[in-house]
């Protein structure tokens, strides 16, 4: 069937897709398509309609912009000369066309979102896309979708129309390229001037940090590895009453397991081999102020005895000793492990964990905010210019581009590292990445840890592939891997796998 009289061949334009989502309401007031009264030769009754047809065609056909018809089932049923001669004869009449097939593949889905909602609600909606010509070349596109409907108001077909934009919109990038290192990203009216990020994800935990750290509680930072978690233990003791007092920092992973107890607590002259003079902990430097223990699952099962002692009464011993000291110390720790898993497996002690956790503070990864990713490359790319004592000025968009793609195995820190490197290597005024630093090995900065939390995932979920998301059981995955079912448990709800996923009926 051909719409208006028109001579189109009809060609469906991704139209399951579009179909599924589309409800009616019978109940909506007549959308005017033409005023009547100017158009009163053209709707006389007298002339048959399909002249009237041509002639809506033909007024269609003449205006600059583009425009189709969609038929409630999707299908496409007209579309106009400058839609035509834009996307090529072939794109426009083949039944193989599909939207998918002329829109960038990164703008499609927010395109056909917005036509499911103009579909789903009987609305006009508005969406910028770029739209390929027939030459493969792609514009910007201002794209609108609108409902036309019969007498009684319901809906009988769309019609959608495309304004050129390109140049509005390229103008807007080259100003936006030109200010991007000018814009000012630190406000100092912010509470948290050093944590650089307006993400609702990052504005959240900030809220929380506001919250605790005026108290005296213990604070569990969590959070993959360089999200600024030491940045975050740092802002709680810089807001507390302890600020004027001193933040000692440990990091448990990085003392070997036999020196830690010392480390924290201190020992008397002789207390072991090699304790040649009588030496003061952490806990002790950090009198009055704040200890951030960085790593705390790395803490050897001994030392966890220990730590709860200090956590609950407030008192400890310096090895080789059995004078008992009194400790005024503000305790945070941090860990990118799961805590709960290594509790399963026997590593950490749940009593110690109750204990620490009483204040949890999750740092997202990178990826998961990356509206935050542009405003730290102005903030990197500004200090380390200055720091190398170079004039950079602006910010090529396609290296922006591919920083806000990329997936920050390292997050922050990773960011951090590869802006310095590409900082000194700067010749220019415009600030540019190599590629190659982001994709020549899968994860540049991934460390070990991190690694194998991938693997593990991975044998997880191959695990529950066969044993179809059963986790205990004689065929569950539990036996499988080789470890108890709550285990696994755990491990599954802190890897973020779905199990359902799994399931087959
Ligand atoms: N929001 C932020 N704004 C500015 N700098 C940040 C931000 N988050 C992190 N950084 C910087 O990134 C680097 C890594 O942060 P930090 O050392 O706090 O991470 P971490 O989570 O403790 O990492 P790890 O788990 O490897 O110890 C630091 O130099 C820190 O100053
Ligand atoms: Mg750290």
């Amino acid at each position: 069937m051909s719409y208006l009289g028109a001579n189109v061949e009809t060609a469906s334009i991704s139209a399951g897709e579009i179909r599924d989502f589309r409800v009616s309401h019978t109940d909506r007031p007549a959308v005017p398509i033409l005023d009547i009264r100017s158009f009163d030769d053209l709707m006389d009754a007298d002339v048959p309609v399909r002249v009237r047809a041509r002639h809506i065609e033909q007024i269609m056909d003449f205006v600059p912009q583009h425009m189709f018809m969609l038929e409630p089932s999707g299908a496409l049923s007209f579309v106009n000369r400058a839609a035509r001669e834009y996307l090529g004869k072939s794109d426009t009449v083949s039944p193989s066309e599909k939207l998918r097939a002329i829109i960038h593949p990164d703008d499609f889905d927010a395109l056909l979102g917005s036509y499911r909602d103009a579909m789903a609600h009987e609305i006009c909606v508005e969406a910028e896309a770029r739209v390929r010509s027939k030459n493969g070349q792609y514009r910007w596109f201002l794209h609108q979708l609108f409902p036309l409907s019969d007498e009684h108001g319901r809906v009988v077909r769309w019609c959608g129309t495309r304004i050129d934009i390109d140049e509005q919109k390229t103008l807007k990038e080259q100003a936006q390229q030109e200010n991007l290192v000018l814009r000012k990203v630190i406000d100092t009216k912010s509470t948290f001037e050093e944590i650089v990020g307006t993400s609702p994800r990052l504005q959240a935990v900030l809220a929380r940090v506001a919250k605790v750290a005026r108290t005296e509680s213990t604070v569990l930072i969590t959070g993959e590895t360089g999200t600024g978690k030491e940045l975050i233990a740092r802002a709680i003791h810089k807001r507390s009453d302890r600020a004027n007092r001193p933040f000692v920092s440990v990091n448990c992973a990085a003392i070997p397991r036999d020196l830690i107890a010392s480390e924290l607590f201190g020992h008397e002259k002789g207390a072991f081999t090699g304790a040649v003079q009588r030496r003061i902990g952490r806990f002790e430097l950090a009198e009055g102020g704040t200890l951030f223990l960085d790593e705390i699952g790395e803490l050897p099962a001994e030392t966890q005895v220990a730590l709860l002692r200090v956590l609950q009464e407030k008192e400890f011993q310096r090895v080789g000793s059995n004078q008992t000291m009194r400790a005024n110390v503000r305790v945070v720790c941090a860990t990118h492990r799961d805590l709960p898993a290594a509790i399963e497996e026997g590593t950490f002690r749940r009593d110690l964990y109750y204990r620490i956790n009483v204040f949890p503070v999750e740092v997202p990864a990178l990826r998961d905010r990356r509206e935050d990713i542009r405003s730290l490359v102005e903030y990197f790319v500004d200090s380390f210019a200055r720091k190398n004592g170079k004039h950079i000025t602006r910010i090529e968009k396609k290296s922006l581009d591919r920083l806000q793609t990329y997936s920050w195995p390292g997050n922050i820190r990773e960011l951090q590292n590869i802006i310095e490197r590409s900082v000194i290597m700067c010749e220019s005024e415009s600030f540019s990445v190599d590629e190659s630093w982001l994709s020549t090995q899968p994860h540049p900065s991934r460390p070990l840890g991190e690694e194998m939390v991938s693997q593990e995932k991975e044998l997880i979920e191959t695990a529950l592939e066969e044993c179809k998301g059963r986790v205990s059981g004689p065929s569950g995955a539990a036996v499988k891997l080789g470890m108890p079912p709550s285990t696994l448990d755990s491990k599954i709800r802190a890897l973020k796998i779905d199990k359902r996923r799994f399931y087959t009926n």
